[in-house]
């Protein structure tokens, strides 16, 4: 696996890929990486002919208040795990690299980065958003892969290709790959290393709570109530907040207050200071 920092050497390398007619897939991550961002390396390998990663922490996408310089950086154990999965290219510049002097563009995708994180995260999509569109234009690749894990980033990513043409040839060309979890059912993700032993068990918890929930949705019961025992379940396991809970349609993200067949239920909660976020199809309750 070839590693690039720099822009211009990047643009060589993925010409250098393409040489032989190979299509490309890109799956950006911000490293720390775990079994869901390999499981979207291995999807990426097995629709495209070579895979390339980009591991950048951005700092755009990070509130004041947020865990920007707490944030795991593990770069040599990210290539490694990388490497494994026979990624062929590493994009892994820095800060300065992406945002030079007098950088100044903001894409901001108007309703869709409103609601849900939105609300809590102020400017958040903007950050991803933006980062997103770069490393497209960047990297030109065939297809890009994304967690469900963060279905609000995945739908302001899909929409943005939309809205403003990007490069990506075909119409599905953003896959979205389902959740990976442990084996108690929480989400993986780069913030659980946040969590203490204690927190940790509490923490599953929370899909728990999404499971229960999405079989009183299923089973037509109304929303606001089962919404109100839900909260409280997550308060007496141990989350300290619930900053939403909420039913929404799985494509529009418009509120619901009962299931209408394509009906997703997004939560994110905070315990001992980490904010947790999982999210759940009624379908498959
Ligand atoms: P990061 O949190 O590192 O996640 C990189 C990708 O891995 C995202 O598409 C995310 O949804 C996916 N992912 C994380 N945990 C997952 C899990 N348990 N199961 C399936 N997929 C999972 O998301 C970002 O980085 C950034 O916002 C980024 C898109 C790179 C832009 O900076």
């Amino acid at each position: 696996m070839q590693t690039v920092t720099e822009l211009v050497m990047l643009r060589k390398a993925v010409a250098t890929l393409r040489a032989d007619g190979s299509t490309v897939a890109l799956v950006p991550t911000m490293g720390a990486l775990h079994e869901g961002h390999l499981t979207l390396m291995r999807e990426a390998a097995r629709q495209a002919d070579r895979v390339v990663a980009s591991i950048f922490v951005n700092p755009k996408q990070f509130g004041e208040n947020e865990d920007l310089d707490a944030y795991p950086r593990q770069l040599a154990r990210d290539s490694a795990l990388l490497e494994e999965e026979g990624v062929a290219l590493l994009w892994a510049p820095l800060v300065d690299e992406v945002y030079p002097e007098g950088f100044a563009t903001n894409v901001s995708v108007g309703k869709f980065s409103e609601h849900l994180c939105g609300a809590d995260r102020p400017g958040h999509f903007d950050g991803v958003a933006t980062v997103v569109c770069k490393l497209f234009n960047q990297v030109a690749p065939d297809m890009a892969f994304f967690g469900e894990k963060d279905w609000q980033q995945l739908a302001v990513i899909r929409r943005m290709a939309r809205d403003l043409d990007l490069m990506l040839p075909r119409a599905g060309a953003i896959y979205g790959v389902p959740i990976v979890r442990e084996p108690d059912g929480l989400a993986m993700s780069s913030r659980n290393a946040y969590l203490s032993a204690e927190q940790r068990a509490d923490a599953a918890a929370l899909p728990a709570t999404l499971r229960k929930a999405a079989e009183l949705v299923a089973e037509g019961h109304p929303w606001s109530a089962i919404a109100s025992a839900a909260r409280e379940d997550l308060l007496e396991s141990g989350f300290e907040r619930v900053d939403y809970l909420d039913l929404r349609d799985s494509d529009s993200l418009k509120a619901l207050d009962s299931d209408n067949g394509n009906a997703r239920l997004f939560v994110a909660a905070r315990i001992g200071g980490t904010r947790l976020i999982d999210n759940l199809p009624i379908r498959a309750a």
